[in-house]
Protein backbone atom coordinates (compact mmCIF):
# COMPACT_ATOMS: atom_id res chain seq x y z
CA UNK A 1 0.00 0.00 0.00
CA UNK A 2 1.19 3.61 -0.59
CA UNK A 3 0.64 6.53 1.51
CA UNK A 4 1.34 9.81 1.10
CA UNK A 5 3.44 11.14 3.72
CA UNK A 6 1.64 12.49 7.15
CA UNK A 7 3.34 15.99 7.90
CA UNK A 8 6.77 16.16 7.84
CA UNK A 9 8.72 14.86 11.60
CA UNK A 10 10.56 17.75 12.86
CA UNK A 11 11.50 15.82 16.06
CA UNK A 12 11.81 11.64 16.33
CA UNK A 13 12.66 10.36 19.72
CA UNK A 14 13.76 6.63 19.70
CA UNK A 15 14.59 4.45 22.85
CA UNK A 16 16.13 7.31 24.65
CA UNK A 17 17.72 6.30 27.95
CA UNK A 18 19.45 8.79 29.60
CA UNK A 19 22.50 8.53 32.98
CA UNK A 20 23.56 10.96 35.10
CA UNK A 21 26.88 11.00 37.60
CA UNK A 22 29.15 8.04 37.48
CA UNK A 23 30.18 4.75 37.97
CA UNK A 24 28.69 4.31 42.16
CA UNK A 25 26.34 7.47 41.65
CA UNK A 26 25.26 6.74 38.04
CA UNK A 27 21.71 7.09 38.23
CA UNK A 28 18.92 6.37 35.13
CA UNK A 29 16.52 9.39 34.76
CA UNK A 30 14.71 8.10 31.26
CA UNK A 31 13.92 5.14 30.41
CA UNK A 32 13.63 4.07 26.62
CA UNK A 33 11.65 6.89 25.53
CA UNK A 34 9.80 7.10 22.38
CA UNK A 35 8.48 10.50 20.33
CA UNK A 36 7.77 11.92 17.42
CA UNK A 37 6.83 15.52 16.26
CA UNK A 38 5.43 16.97 13.31
CA UNK A 39 5.44 19.70 12.04
CA UNK A 40 2.58 22.48 12.73
CA UNK A 41 2.28 20.32 16.12
CA UNK A 42 2.15 22.07 19.74
CA UNK A 43 3.00 19.05 21.87
CA UNK A 44 2.40 19.87 26.11
CA UNK A 45 4.75 17.72 28.26
CA UNK A 46 3.64 16.66 31.83
CA UNK A 47 4.48 15.15 34.55
CA UNK A 48 5.81 15.82 38.71
CA UNK A 49 8.72 17.54 39.29
CA UNK A 50 11.77 14.97 39.05
CA UNK A 51 10.09 12.66 36.07
CA UNK A 52 12.82 13.72 33.44
CA UNK A 53 10.74 16.68 31.08
CA UNK A 54 13.76 18.93 31.32
CA UNK A 55 16.26 16.07 30.35
CA UNK A 56 14.26 14.83 27.79
CA UNK A 57 14.24 18.28 25.91
CA UNK A 58 17.85 19.55 26.51
CA UNK A 59 18.64 15.96 25.00
CA UNK A 60 15.99 17.13 21.65
CA UNK A 61 17.83 20.57 21.81
CA UNK A 62 21.75 19.21 21.57
CA UNK A 63 22.04 20.77 24.99
CA UNK A 64 23.05 17.11 26.37
CA UNK A 65 25.03 14.54 24.70
CA UNK A 66 22.72 11.31 23.64
CA UNK A 67 24.15 8.09 25.61
CA UNK A 68 21.56 5.98 24.53
CA UNK A 69 18.66 5.61 21.77
CA UNK A 70 19.21 8.07 18.80
CA UNK A 71 17.43 11.55 18.42
CA UNK A 72 16.77 13.56 14.83
CA UNK A 73 15.85 17.04 15.10
CA UNK A 74 15.33 18.94 12.53
CA UNK A 75 16.47 15.97 10.29
CA UNK A 76 20.18 16.39 11.84
CA UNK A 77 21.11 12.83 13.69
CA UNK A 78 22.24 13.82 17.03
CA UNK A 79 24.45 11.03 17.73
CA UNK A 80 27.67 12.00 17.39
CA UNK A 81 27.39 15.23 15.63
CA UNK A 82 30.46 17.48 15.07
CA UNK A 83 30.55 20.98 17.38
CA UNK A 84 30.27 22.61 14.55
CA UNK A 85 26.55 21.38 13.10
CA UNK A 86 25.71 20.92 16.66
CA UNK A 87 25.73 25.00 17.04
CA UNK A 88 24.25 25.19 13.75
CA UNK A 89 21.38 22.91 14.55
CA UNK A 90 20.83 24.96 18.19
CA UNK A 91 20.70 28.34 16.11
CA UNK A 92 17.89 26.75 14.46
CA UNK A 93 15.68 26.15 17.51
CA UNK A 94 14.13 28.55 19.86
CA UNK A 95 14.45 27.82 23.36
CA UNK A 96 12.69 29.15 26.21
CA UNK A 97 14.19 28.05 29.51
CA UNK A 98 13.56 30.23 33.06
CA UNK A 99 16.87 30.56 33.33
CA UNK A 100 17.15 33.99 30.96
CA UNK A 101 20.87 35.63 30.77
CA UNK A 102 19.73 38.74 29.08
CA UNK A 103 22.59 41.14 28.43
CA UNK A 104 21.58 43.62 31.51
CA UNK A 105 23.62 46.21 29.86
CA UNK A 106 21.84 46.30 26.46
CA UNK A 107 18.34 47.61 26.20
CA UNK A 108 15.44 44.48 25.25
CA UNK A 109 15.52 45.63 21.73
CA UNK A 110 19.42 44.98 21.84
CA UNK A 111 18.74 41.88 23.46
CA UNK A 112 16.42 40.99 21.00
CA UNK A 113 19.09 41.55 17.68
CA UNK A 114 21.47 39.20 18.99
CA UNK A 115 19.70 36.50 17.85
CA UNK A 116 18.77 38.12 14.48
CA UNK A 117 22.69 39.08 13.88
CA UNK A 118 23.47 35.19 14.80
CA UNK A 119 21.13 34.60 11.98
CA UNK A 120 22.46 36.83 9.59
CA UNK A 121 19.74 40.05 9.52
CA UNK A 122 20.69 43.36 8.93
CA UNK A 123 19.76 45.56 11.58
CA UNK A 124 17.42 47.45 9.79
CA UNK A 125 15.43 44.08 9.35
CA UNK A 126 16.40 42.73 12.50
CA UNK A 127 14.90 45.51 14.27
CA UNK A 128 11.60 46.13 12.74
CA UNK A 129 11.48 42.11 13.61
CA UNK A 130 12.19 42.51 16.95
CA UNK A 131 9.72 45.61 17.50
CA UNK A 132 6.93 43.82 15.82
CA UNK A 133 7.87 40.66 18.68
CA UNK A 134 8.44 42.60 21.21
CA UNK A 135 4.53 44.44 20.57
CA UNK A 136 2.83 41.47 20.25
CA UNK A 137 4.16 40.34 23.92
CA UNK A 138 2.89 43.41 25.54
CA UNK A 139 6.21 45.08 25.65
CA UNK A 140 5.49 47.74 22.63
CA UNK A 141 6.42 50.55 25.81
CA UNK A 142 9.30 48.87 27.04
CA UNK A 143 11.52 48.35 23.86
CA UNK A 144 14.21 50.81 24.91
CA UNK A 145 14.25 49.46 28.62
CA UNK A 146 17.01 48.18 30.31
CA UNK A 147 16.87 44.11 32.32
CA UNK A 148 17.17 46.11 35.22
CA UNK A 149 14.03 48.31 34.97
CA UNK A 150 11.89 45.54 33.85
CA UNK A 151 9.85 42.75 35.98
CA UNK A 152 10.51 39.33 36.04
CA UNK A 153 7.42 38.71 33.45
CA UNK A 154 8.64 41.58 31.55
CA UNK A 155 12.57 40.56 31.31
CA UNK A 156 11.15 36.50 30.20
CA UNK A 157 9.10 37.79 27.51
CA UNK A 158 12.25 39.58 26.18
CA UNK A 159 13.71 36.46 26.40
CA UNK A 160 10.77 34.71 24.65
CA UNK A 161 11.31 37.20 21.53
CA UNK A 162 14.35 36.83 21.36
CA UNK A 163 14.12 33.11 21.48
CA UNK A 164 11.05 33.82 18.55
CA UNK A 165 12.44 36.56 16.62
CA UNK A 166 13.84 34.69 13.48
CA UNK A 167 10.58 32.53 13.53
CA UNK A 168 12.54 29.03 14.41
CA UNK A 169 10.97 25.57 13.50
CA UNK A 170 11.58 23.84 16.53
CA UNK A 171 10.34 25.86 19.68
CA UNK A 172 11.86 24.14 22.64
CA UNK A 173 10.24 25.87 26.22
CA UNK A 174 10.42 24.98 29.90
CA UNK A 175 7.43 26.31 31.94
CA UNK A 176 7.28 29.16 29.61
CA UNK A 177 4.67 31.05 30.97
CA UNK A 178 5.21 30.11 34.98
CA UNK A 179 6.24 33.68 36.01
CA UNK A 180 3.85 35.11 33.54
CA UNK A 181 0.47 36.95 34.72
CA UNK A 182 -3.10 35.21 33.16
CA UNK A 183 -2.83 38.03 29.93
CA UNK A 184 1.08 37.92 29.23
CA UNK A 185 0.85 33.97 29.40
CA UNK A 186 -2.08 34.31 26.88
CA UNK A 187 -0.28 36.53 24.77
CA UNK A 188 3.31 34.18 24.60
CA UNK A 189 0.93 31.35 23.65
CA UNK A 190 -1.08 32.98 20.93
CA UNK A 191 2.10 34.15 19.59
CA UNK A 192 3.46 30.28 19.41
CA UNK A 193 0.49 29.35 18.01
CA UNK A 194 1.04 31.80 15.26
CA UNK A 195 4.15 30.23 14.91
CA UNK A 196 3.03 27.20 14.10
CA UNK A 197 0.49 28.09 11.52
CA UNK A 198 2.38 30.11 10.13
CA UNK A 199 5.39 28.94 9.88
CA UNK A 200 4.61 25.19 10.21
CA UNK A 201 7.04 24.94 13.42
CA UNK A 202 6.56 22.08 16.36
CA UNK A 203 6.33 23.33 19.66
CA UNK A 204 6.96 21.38 22.59
CA UNK A 205 6.41 22.81 25.80
CA UNK A 206 6.78 21.76 29.68
CA UNK A 207 3.67 23.33 31.20
CA UNK A 208 1.02 22.24 34.39
CA UNK A 209 -0.69 25.81 33.42
CA UNK A 210 -4.15 24.23 32.39
CA UNK A 211 -4.44 27.55 30.75
CA UNK A 212 -2.14 26.53 27.89
CA UNK A 213 -3.32 22.77 28.03
CA UNK A 214 -6.24 23.92 25.20
CA UNK A 215 -3.91 24.26 22.48
CA UNK A 216 -1.88 21.04 22.79
CA UNK A 217 -2.62 19.42 19.80
CA UNK A 218 -0.32 16.33 21.67
CA UNK A 219 0.12 15.59 25.34
CA UNK A 220 2.79 14.10 26.45
CA UNK A 221 2.88 12.65 30.41
CA UNK A 222 6.15 11.63 31.87
CA UNK A 223 6.57 9.48 35.32
CA UNK A 224 9.54 8.14 36.64
CA UNK A 225 11.42 8.73 33.35
CA UNK A 226 9.00 7.39 31.29
CA UNK A 227 6.39 8.36 28.74
CA UNK A 228 3.46 6.76 30.34
CA UNK A 229 0.65 8.19 27.65
CA UNK A 230 1.28 10.16 24.05
CA UNK A 231 -2.38 11.45 23.36
CA UNK A 232 -3.03 13.67 20.18
CA UNK A 233 -6.00 15.81 21.91
CA UNK A 234 -7.55 17.29 18.91
CA UNK A 235 -7.61 14.39 17.08
CA UNK A 236 -8.89 12.32 19.74
CA UNK A 237 -11.58 14.55 20.25
CA UNK A 238 -12.52 14.46 16.56
CA UNK A 239 -12.24 10.73 16.13
CA UNK A 240 -15.09 10.90 19.35
CA UNK A 241 -17.18 13.64 17.81
CA UNK A 242 -16.66 10.68 14.70
CA UNK A 243 -17.57 7.76 17.04
CA UNK A 244 -20.62 8.88 18.81
CA UNK A 245 -22.58 9.78 15.23
CA UNK A 246 -22.13 5.85 14.45
CA UNK A 247 -25.13 4.00 15.17
CA UNK A 248 -22.39 1.24 17.07
CA UNK A 249 -21.00 3.20 19.39
CA UNK A 250 -24.11 5.52 20.10
CA UNK A 251 -24.44 4.59 23.56
CA UNK A 252 -21.12 4.92 24.65
CA UNK A 253 -20.18 6.93 27.12
CA UNK A 254 -16.88 9.92 26.57
CA UNK A 255 -14.81 7.89 28.33
CA UNK A 256 -15.47 4.23 26.58
CA UNK A 257 -15.17 6.18 23.15
CA UNK A 258 -11.76 8.52 24.47
CA UNK A 259 -10.72 4.61 24.97
CA UNK A 260 -11.24 3.37 21.32
CA UNK A 261 -10.09 7.09 20.21
CA UNK A 262 -6.73 6.28 21.68
CA UNK A 263 -5.92 2.98 19.77
CA UNK A 264 -6.85 4.60 16.96
CA UNK A 265 -4.16 5.13 14.41
CA UNK A 266 -3.83 7.42 11.52
CA UNK A 267 -3.43 6.58 7.95
CA UNK A 268 -2.89 8.54 4.59
CA UNK A 269 -3.80 7.24 1.21
CA UNK A 270 -3.15 8.68 -1.83
CA UNK A 271 -6.18 8.92 -4.39
CA UNK A 272 -6.59 5.74 -5.89
CA UNK A 273 -5.67 3.33 -3.23
CA UNK A 274 -7.43 0.67 -1.69
CA UNK A 275 -8.28 1.08 2.03
CA UNK A 276 -10.50 -2.33 1.72
CA UNK A 277 -9.92 -5.17 -1.17
CA UNK A 278 -13.67 -6.83 -1.64
CA UNK A 279 -13.10 -10.68 -0.68
CA UNK A 280 -9.88 -10.07 1.86
CA UNK A 281 -10.23 -10.91 5.48
CA UNK A 282 -11.67 -8.10 7.84
CA UNK A 283 -9.00 -7.01 9.73
CA UNK A 284 -9.58 -3.47 10.52
CA UNK A 285 -12.13 -0.65 11.19
CA UNK A 286 -11.88 2.24 9.64
CA UNK A 287 -13.47 5.99 10.00
CA UNK A 288 -12.97 8.64 7.30
CA UNK A 289 -10.87 11.47 8.61
CA UNK A 290 -10.65 13.61 5.54
CA UNK A 291 -11.12 12.92 1.89
CA UNK A 292 -13.86 10.85 -0.11
CA UNK A 293 -13.72 6.82 -0.99
CA UNK A 294 -16.01 4.71 -3.42
CA UNK A 295 -17.73 1.80 -2.09
CA UNK A 296 -17.28 -0.56 -5.23
CA UNK A 297 -18.47 -4.39 -5.75
CA UNK A 298 -17.73 -6.58 -8.15
CA UNK A 299 -20.32 -9.11 -8.97
CA UNK A 300 -18.17 -11.10 -11.62
CA UNK A 301 -18.42 -8.68 -13.82
CA UNK A 302 -15.60 -6.19 -13.00
CA UNK A 303 -16.07 -3.41 -10.00
CA UNK A 304 -19.44 -1.03 -10.24
CA UNK A 305 -19.14 1.50 -7.76
CA UNK A 306 -22.11 1.54 -5.70
CA UNK A 307 -21.68 4.67 -3.79
CA UNK A 308 -19.18 7.33 -2.28
CA UNK A 309 -18.51 7.91 1.29
CA UNK A 310 -17.14 11.32 3.21
CA UNK A 311 -15.61 13.04 5.83
CA UNK A 312 -17.02 10.92 9.17
CA UNK A 313 -18.45 7.60 7.53
CA UNK A 314 -17.11 4.68 9.20
CA UNK A 315 -16.60 1.05 7.73
CA UNK A 316 -15.38 -1.82 7.43
CA UNK A 317 -17.16 -3.17 11.18
CA UNK A 318 -19.35 -5.50 9.37
CA UNK A 319 -16.90 -8.64 8.26
CA UNK A 320 -14.94 -8.05 11.80
CA UNK A 321 -18.61 -9.09 13.56
CA UNK A 322 -19.35 -11.80 11.63
CA UNK A 323 -16.05 -13.27 10.22
CA UNK A 324 -17.35 -12.90 6.32
CA UNK A 325 -15.06 -11.33 3.83
CA UNK A 326 -15.21 -7.82 2.87
CA UNK A 327 -18.30 -7.48 0.68
CA UNK A 328 -16.87 -4.41 -1.34
CA UNK A 329 -14.01 -3.17 -1.96
CA UNK A 330 -13.08 0.87 -0.77
CA UNK A 331 -10.61 3.07 -2.70
CA UNK A 332 -9.41 6.68 -2.23
CA UNK A 333 -11.25 8.70 -4.67
CA UNK A 334 -9.56 11.70 -3.11
CA UNK A 335 -6.02 11.55 -1.05
CA UNK A 336 -7.53 11.08 2.27
CA UNK A 337 -7.09 10.48 6.01
CA UNK A 338 -8.11 7.70 7.77
CA UNK A 339 -8.76 6.54 11.76
CA UNK A 340 -7.94 3.08 11.42
CA UNK A 341 -8.98 0.31 14.88
CA UNK A 342 -7.47 -2.83 14.39
CA UNK A 343 -9.86 -6.02 14.95
CA UNK A 344 -8.32 -6.97 18.06
CA UNK A 345 -9.26 -3.48 19.62
CA UNK A 346 -12.57 -3.51 17.71
CA UNK A 347 -13.46 -6.89 19.46
CA UNK A 348 -12.34 -5.07 22.47
CA UNK A 349 -14.32 -1.94 22.61
CA UNK A 350 -17.50 -3.59 21.39
CA UNK A 351 -17.36 -6.34 24.17
CA UNK A 352 -16.75 -4.24 26.55
CA UNK A 353 -20.27 -2.90 25.64
CA UNK A 354 -22.79 -3.77 27.90
CA UNK A 355 -25.73 -3.49 25.39
CA UNK A 356 -23.75 -4.23 22.64
CA UNK A 357 -25.94 -7.40 21.41
CA UNK A 358 -28.97 -5.16 21.04
CA UNK A 359 -27.14 -2.51 19.56
CA UNK A 360 -25.46 -5.34 17.09
CA UNK A 361 -29.49 -6.96 16.78
CA UNK A 362 -30.94 -3.27 15.62
CA UNK A 363 -27.61 -2.96 13.17
CA UNK A 364 -28.53 -5.79 11.51
CA UNK A 365 -32.30 -5.53 11.37
CA UNK A 366 -32.06 -2.32 10.08
CA UNK A 367 -30.32 -3.15 6.85
N1 LIG B 1 22.61 17.87 36.23
C1 LIG B 1 22.09 16.86 36.92
N2 LIG B 1 22.88 16.01 37.63
C2 LIG B 1 22.36 14.98 38.32
N3 LIG B 1 21.06 14.69 38.38
C3 LIG B 1 20.21 15.50 37.72
C4 LIG B 1 20.68 16.63 36.95
N4 LIG B 1 19.60 17.23 36.40
C5 LIG B 1 18.53 16.54 36.79
N5 LIG B 1 18.88 15.51 37.59
C6 LIG B 1 17.97 14.50 38.16
O1 LIG B 1 17.34 13.85 37.07
C7 LIG B 1 15.97 13.62 37.35
C8 LIG B 1 15.11 14.29 36.26
O2 LIG B 1 15.25 15.71 36.35
P1 LIG B 1 14.59 16.72 35.38
O3 LIG B 1 14.86 16.28 33.99
O4 LIG B 1 15.04 18.07 35.76
O5 LIG B 1 13.03 16.51 35.70
P2 LIG B 1 11.81 17.51 35.56
O6 LIG B 1 12.17 18.55 34.56
O7 LIG B 1 10.68 16.62 35.11
O8 LIG B 1 11.56 18.07 36.90
C9 LIG B 1 15.71 14.13 38.75
O9 LIG B 1 15.80 13.04 39.62
C10 LIG B 1 16.84 15.11 38.97
O10 LIG B 1 17.16 15.19 40.32
MG1 LIG C 1 12.15 20.67 34.81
Amino acid sequence: MTMIPSPETLVKVESISHFYGESDSKTQVLFDNNLSVGAGEITIMTGPSGSGKTTLLTLIGGLREVQAGALTVLGTPLTGISRKDQQLLRRRIGFIFQLHNLFESLTAIENVLMATRIAGVRDEVGRAQGIEVLKRLGLGHRIDYKPRALSGGQRQRVAIARALVNRPKLILADEPTAALDKASGRDVVDYLKELTTECSSAVIMVTHDHRVLDTADRVVNMIDGRIVSNTLVKQAIEICEFLRRIELFIRFSPTELGAIADQMTVRYYKQGDPLIQQNDIGEEFFILGSGEVDVLIDQGSGPGRVSTLGAGSAFGERALLTGERRAASIIASQDCKAYVLSKTNFDAAVKGSPDFRTQLQRMYLSR
